[in-house]
């Protein structure tokens, strides 16, 4: 390396995502003429604790055909994150010991990959002198300002696959099966997933239903001569006359976990009805897969893009992409709320014409 060379740092933060390693080669190879590259090992914390790679493209495009991003991930740590409560309170002993390595390390600024959690710790560190400029990577999709996140469309083809193998079983054997499938308060992966595979009934956080809608609507079926069915419901769900479900395991996560909500639904419906139900979570084989083909495409432009904007010195601007093209909104803006599925929106109209159930 160059002594004169400039410096920049990449963050990759959040739960794994496939096309991560992706979107890091594609940063890298748009900046590596220039800047010397830290790779921060678990995002923000690797930057507390000045743990990194430098990373240069032979490193990272031997990596970037793999899952599982190399430079290592957490859905928690030190920074003030996004917590039940809201965001947590700035913690000043974090923040400047992490602003005390930026500085040694002589970082331009870092190139933040994350969803809306990363990109709340980007926005509120931006005020303590670090710069940013930040790719959208989340499989729930529910960042505002871009019409798709990386990692969605992998992880609505890992739920399409599952509910349309699961057809056969439930077919043959007259049986109710619920797949939960991953989406905190956006119900995107569940409503792609469930219209794709043909779901029967899709359920997701934005539309309430009751479990006792669900169960009359798959009695009808029953009546109608149909006694399978494919239920999709996303965890995050908060039926009228249950309660959204948090998971038993790993409830350290500032958010708390969620799981469970389908197999609280499979035990309603074989409580409350004659049906055979039996249920089924897809958790994280829906972000530890090779990344879909759109979502390769999509890492590559992102990067690329990220890697101009920060060239240009467009900090504080996170990339997007609208209508297929590719452009860049603020990071503030982009996580001033999340993008939800609108119930009147011309996809869900559509489903509705084409007689799709969201157990209203
Ligand atoms: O934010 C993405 C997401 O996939 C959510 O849908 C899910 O609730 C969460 O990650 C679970 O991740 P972890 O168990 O790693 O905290």
């Amino acid at each position: 390396m160059f002594a004169s060379m400039k410096r920049v740092g990449i963050i990759a933060s959040g739960g794994d995502c496939p096309g991560l390693n992706r979107v890091i080669d594609a940063v890298v190879r748009g900046l590596d003429s220039e800047y010397e590259i830290f790779g921060f090992i678990k995002g923000y914390e690797g930057l507390l604790d000045n743990e990194y790679i430098v990373l240069d493209r032979k490193y990272t495009g031997e990596r970037r055909w793999q899952t599982g991003v190399y430079l290592k991930s957490v859905n928690k740590g030190r920074f003030p994150g996004k917590t039940k409560e809201g965001v947590a309170p700035v913690n000043m002993d974090v923040i400047n010991k992490a602003k005390k390595n930026y500085d040694a390390l002589g970082l331009e600024g870092l190139i933040v990959i994350g969803g809306d959690g990363t990109l709340t710790i980007a926005k509120t560190l931006s005020e303590y002198g670090f710069k940013f400029v930040a790719i959208p990577k989340s499989i729930d999709n529910d960042l505002k300002g871009t019409d798709f996140t990386f990692g969605f469309f992998s992880a609505v083809e890992a739920g399409k696959q599952a509910i349309t193998n699961l057809h056969a079983t439930a077919y043959t054997h007259d049986r109710v099966i619920v797949v939960e499938l991953m989406g905190r308060e956006a119900g995107w992966i569940t409503l792609y997933s469930g219209l794709s595979s043909n779901a029967d009934v899709i359920l997701i956080p934005e539309i309430p239903f009751s479990f006792s809608n669900v169960v009359n609507h798959l009695k009808d079926r029953k009546a109608r001569g149909k006694e399978y069915a494919l239920v999709a419901i996303s965890e995050g769900c908060s039926p009228t006359d249950y309660h959204q479900v948090e998971a038993s395991t790993g409830s350290e996560a500032p958010q708390g976990r969620l799981g469970g909500i389908g197999q609280s639904l499979a035990k309603y419906i074989n409580d409350n009805s004659d049906l055979d139900a039996r249920d089924l979570s897809l958790s994280y084989l829906q972000r530890s897969g090779i990344a879909s083909s759109y979502d390769s495409f999509l890492a590559m432009e992102f990067g690329a893009y990220g890697a101009k904007l920060f060239k240009e010195g467009k900090f504080g601007e996170m990339v997007a992409m609208k209508n297929n093209e590719l452009s860049s909104i603020s990071i503030k803006d982009a996580v001033s709320e999340l993008k939800l599925v609108d119930p009147k929106s011309q996809i869900m109209e559509l489903a509705y014409e084409d007689g799709f159930y969201f157990g209203e």
